[in-house]
C-alpha cells in the first residue's frame, strides 16, 4: 500500500517484560499467553493515518535476553522512537532501565524519542513496581511515560495502540 511517510520503532527491555505481547497487540490486536521467546529480532507494521495521509509503522521487536544484546545494538540506527518497557511485576527489569538508556542514547540518533513503558498494568495484586516510580524515572531521564497492558489492550487507540 501507498504511503506517505514511514517512521521506524524498535522496542527493548529485559526477556519476559512482553515486548512481542505489545507488539501482537498493536498489530493483530491478540494477546499471546505463553513466552514466546524472541531470537535475535523480529518485525511488524501498521499503517496509521494522521492528517488525512497514510503512515506506515515499522516496529523492530528484540530479544531481551542478554546473550543478544550486540544484535540489538545494530538496530537503533534510523529508528524515530524507543519503547523502553519493564514489567510492573519484576522489581529486576525497572532496576535494568538505566543500562538499556544507556545503550539506547550511544547507538540511536540523537533526536529519537523514547518512551518508557510500565507492562503487565492488570497484574496489580502482583505489582512491585509502584506507577510513581515509573514517573520519577522518566520525568529524570526525559521520557515520556505510560503504563500499559498488553493483555487487555489497556492505554490502547489514544495510547500506544
Ligand atoms: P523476549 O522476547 O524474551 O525478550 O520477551 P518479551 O519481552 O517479548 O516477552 P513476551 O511478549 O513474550 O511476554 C512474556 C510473557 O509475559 C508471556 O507469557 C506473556 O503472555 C506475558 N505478558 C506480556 N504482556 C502481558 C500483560 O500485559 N499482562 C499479563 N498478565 N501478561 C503479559
Ligand atoms: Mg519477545
Amino acid at each position: 500500500m501507498a504511503y506517505a511517510y514511514l517512521f521506524k520503532y524498535i522496542i527493548i527491555g529485559d526477556t519476559g517484560v512482553g515486548k512481542s505481547c505489545l507488539l501482537l497487540q498493536f498489530t493483530d490486536k491478540r494477546f499471546q499467553p505463553v513466552h514466546d521467546l524472541t531470537i535475535g529480532v523480529e518485525f511488524g507494521a501498521r499503517m496509521i493515518t494522521i492528517d488525512g495521509k497514510q503512515i506506515k509503522l515499522q516496529i523492530w521487536d528484540t530479544a531481551g535476553q542478554e546473550s543478544f544484546r550486540s544484535i540489538t545494538r545494530s538496530y537503533y540506527r534510523g529508528a524515530a522512537g524507543a519503547l523502553l518497557v519493564y514489567d510492573i511485576t519484576r522489581r529486576d527489569t525497572f532496576n535494568h532501565l538505566t543500562t538499556w538508556l544507556e545503550d539506547a542514547r550511544q547507538h540511536s540518533n540523537s533526536n529519537m524519542v523514547i518512551m518508557l513503558i510500565g507492562n503487565k498494568s492488570d497484574l496489580e495484586s502482583r505489582r512491585e513496581v509502584k506507577k510513581e516510580e515509573g514517573e520519577a524515572f522518566a520525568r529524570e531521564h526525559g521520557l515520556i511515560f505510560m503504563e500499559t497492558s498488553a493483555k487487555t489492550a489497556s492505554n490502547g487507540r489514544r495510547g500506544i495502540y
